[in-house]
């Protein structure tokens, strides 16, 4: 069992992530700012593969050019030094006050043009340090009350708003691609585009939907009460899954981004399962970065967060390792066909069959015996379960 993490497994962690100082609502920072250069070659060192940042994790909102353009050069030089890479840029759009209402959809049009503004220089900073996702997660895109928002407008406008990006991208040639991230609620009392599935609604109004994806995070679906692997199931089923966000969170609450796992460790596990094995003959269904958007807990100092950042590697490795060992035992692979996981496959219909021919196929209905399912033909689903918890409690 390999569970050193090295740059082939594609781990990458947010430069807010073990840089959060952990000031809350509630409370003041409780550990002091990390430095970029310091923070890349630790992450090298402990075997991550990239880094990801949005702009004013590198330099303040109100950094000059030359400041903004010193500290993008100390990121250069410590990616030289490490051979860490930048898979992944993203815009701050929510912290500063004049994003209180938003950016894209601000009711306020100049801070709209402004916003514009500033994902536009970010995406020339995508291009230029080599990214090739840009991820749209708009905190700030929402309201608290209904009188004050008018949503078919929002909307209209975040659509004007990813289509002027596109054709921009499109016209600097830059191998860019969009992930918009889905989140319910939390900064803004509701969001627009809450869930993967809202947020693939609208990929398909755009104009260039190839050009859009989904960058969809464990805890925001389960903020929802949603079942993550379903809709990474149906990102992947829709060809969107652009990037992904991993994290840990336990029920509907709060955002806890705690370390991948420590919420939901079944769903944890059989996410891995999915990723890992889901694809055709049994190899990945996804190939991006394993990207971690979790939070050092408030309580931890500085040995803590990088003993976290650690965690959430191991973590998914040692899911994967169970995974791995799920799939090869035998009895898995019996219990799997009993519960025809598999026949899922299978179109319904066959070859050359419609819907029309079918009402002439009596043994699918007059002579089909529908009552042998009542006490019979059980699917075995709970047997194939408890497989799964052994495997993953390694008691197997
Ligand atoms: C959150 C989000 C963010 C985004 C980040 C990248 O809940 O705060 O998950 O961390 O992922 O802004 O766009
Ligand atoms: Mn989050
Ligand atoms: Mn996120």
């Amino acid at each position: 069992m390999n569970l050193l993490p090295t740059p082939t497994d594609r781990f990458t962690f947010g430069l807010w992530t073990f840089g959060w100082t952990a000031q809350d609502q509630f409370g003041s920072p409780t550990r002091r700012p990390v430095d970029t250069v310091a923070a890349v070659h630790k992450l090298a060192e402990l075997g991550a593969y990239g880094m990801t940042f949005h702009d004013n994790d590198l330099y303040p909102f109100e950094a000059t050019d030359a400041e903004r353009q010193h500290e993008i050069d100390r990121l250069k030089n410590a990616l030289a030094d490490t051979g860490l890479v930048i898979p992944m840029i993203t815009t701050n759009l929510f912290s500063h006050p004049v994003f209180k209402d938003g950016g894209f959809t601000s009711n306020d049009r100049s801070v709209r043009r402004f916003a514009m503004r500033k994902v536009i220089r970010n995406i020339d900073l995508a291009a230029e340090l080599g990214a090739s996702t840009f991820v749209m997660w708009g905190g700030r895109e929402g309201s608290e009350y209904d009188s004050a928002k008018d949503v078919r407008g929002a909307l209209a406008r975040y659509r004007e708003a990813v289509n002027a990006l596109s054709d921009y991208v499109i016209e600097k040639k830059y191998p860019i691609r969009f992930a918009i991230e889905p989140k319910p609620n939390e900064p803004r009392g509701d969001i627009l585009l809450p869930t993967v599935g809202h947020a693939l609604a609208f990929i398909n109004t755009l104009d260039h939907p190839e050009l859009v994806g989904l960058n969809p995070e464990t805890g925001h679906e389960q903020m929802s009460g949603l079942n993550f692997v379903h809709g990474i199931g149906q990102a992947l089923d829709a060809g969107k899954l652009f990037h992904i966000d991993l994290n840990g969170q336990r029920g509907v609450k709060f955002d806890q981004d705690l370390v991948f796992g420590h919420g939901d460790i079944q769903n944890a596990f059989s996410l891995v399962e999915l990723l890992e094995f889901g694809g055709a003959n049994g190899g990945r269904s996804y190939d991006g970065p394993r990207h971690f958007d979790y939070k050092p807990s408030r309580t931890e100092d500085s040995t803590g967060v990088w003993e976290s950042v650690a965690a959430n590697m191991r973590m998914y490795l040692l899911l994967k390792e169970r995974a791995a060992a799920f799939r090869a035992d035998p009895e898995v692979q019996a219990a799997r066909a009993a519960a025809k996981v598999d026949e899922i496959q299978q179109p319904t219909l066959a070859v050359g069959e419609s819907a029309a021919t079918l009402l002439t196929d009596r043994s699918t209905y007059e002579e089909f015996d529908a009552d042998s399912y009542f006490d019979g033909r059980g699917y075995g689903f709970v047997r194939l379960q408890q497989l799964a918890m052994e495997h993953l409690l390694g008691a197997r």
